[in-house]
């Protein structure tokens, strides 16, 4: 098969870093861009088919990668994705979030991407009424951030109808995985957990623990990719990208304290009004249309994770 070229815009974080590695060892090249917002250095590859870019996604300066690649594939995943930053500066998080978009999407017209992936989240949803969520139920997004990842989807379906160029949104659930060291105030929950609970410091559950979430290891991510890959999908879509299976905040921490091998008491919180109380994928869709099948559950990604 002809190798591609991609272009991965937020390849300095968590999930452009595992799947800027996933196609570089599957012998691809990979143009990566990032301002370095919330990724870092170390997680840029050091390898000879990697290029990277240090460039904002709001850039008029995004037309010059696409003079010296022949992109054949991108993988948008740059974006402000702290929920609570983008509720604090919610001008920032439009600008980057969805200026950004449509920025790639006025230079790439013209060009021949044979499929353009974008990360949308599960934050679409807002407080879903009924679990699992499938791709069909009205999006009510409570949060800024859940928002910006609507309108990502609006700009998609109009790009693509405009431009005939196959556009995949993966609304993806809580992700974990790859570099568990904590960057900021900011982190994903479970490496702050992870953190705490190694160095004997308070671990904070907002809540009761009796909030739930579809938490999917990094490599059921690659996992879907493949399978869109491989797929000749024309026209617009949209995949939750999930493992359909249900935990608790308290179980989860009891997870981790057990493959940390300590088990210290959670300090208890109260809850944060645009946190989602209950989460949980439908993946039939990406099931039945691309034969996206996760292959690791949470215990088991906490474990091919931590130890
Ligand atoms: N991790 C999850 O659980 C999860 C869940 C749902 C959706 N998503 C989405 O997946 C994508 C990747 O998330 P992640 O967890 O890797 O986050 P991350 O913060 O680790 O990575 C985002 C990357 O984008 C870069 N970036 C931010 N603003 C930029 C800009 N203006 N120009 C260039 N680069 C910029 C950051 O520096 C960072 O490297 C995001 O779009 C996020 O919204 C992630």
């Amino acid at each position: 098969m002809a190798k591609r070229t991609w272009l991965i815009t937020g390849v300095a974080g968590f999930v452009g870093n595992n799947m800027a590695l996933h196609y570089l060892q599957q012998g691809d090249t990979v143009v990566g861009l990032d301002n370095f917002y919330s990724g870092s250095k170390e997680n840029l590859p050091a390898n000879t088919n990697f290029h990277f870019y240090e460039l904002d996604i709001c850039s008029d300066m995004l037309e010059g990668i696409f003079q010296d690649h022949s992109i054949t594939h991108i993988l948008h995943l740059a974006a402000v994705v702290s929920v609570p930053i983008c509720e604090e500066r919610p001008e920032f998080a439009r600008k980057t979030n969805i200026e950004g978009l449509e920025n790639i999407f006025s230079v790439i017209s013209k060009k021949a991407i044979k499929q353009f992936i974008y990360a949308s989240s599960s934050a679409v949803y807002g407080a879903a009424k009924q679990l699992p969520i499938s791709e069909d139920v009205e999006l009510k997004p409570i949060s800024v951030y859940g928002q910006t990842k609507v309108e990502n989807e609006k700009s998609a379906e109009a790009f693509c109808n405009e431009a005939s160029i196959p556009c995949i949104g993966l609304r993806f659930f809580n992700l974990f995985g790859g570099n568990p060291a904590i960057k900021n105030d900011y982190a994903a929950v479970m490496p702050i957990w992870v953190n705490a609970i190694k160095n004997d410091q308070a671990a904070v559950i907002y809540g009761k623990g009796d909030a739930t979430r579809d938490f999917c290891y990094i490599d059921n991510v690659a996992n879907a990719m493949d399978c869109i890959v491989s797929h000749d999908l024309t026209g617009n879509h949209v995949f939750n990208i999930g493992t359909q299976q249900e935990t608790t905040l308290k179980n989860l921490f009891e997870m981790l304290c057990d493959v940390c091998e300590k088990h210290p008491e959670p300090e208890y919180k109260p809850w944060r009004d645009t946190d989602i109380l209950h989460s949980c994928a439908d993946i039939s869709k990406a099931k039945n249309l691309l034969g996206y099948q996760p292959k690791i559950n949470v215990e088991q990604g906490i474990k091919k994770w931590l130890i």
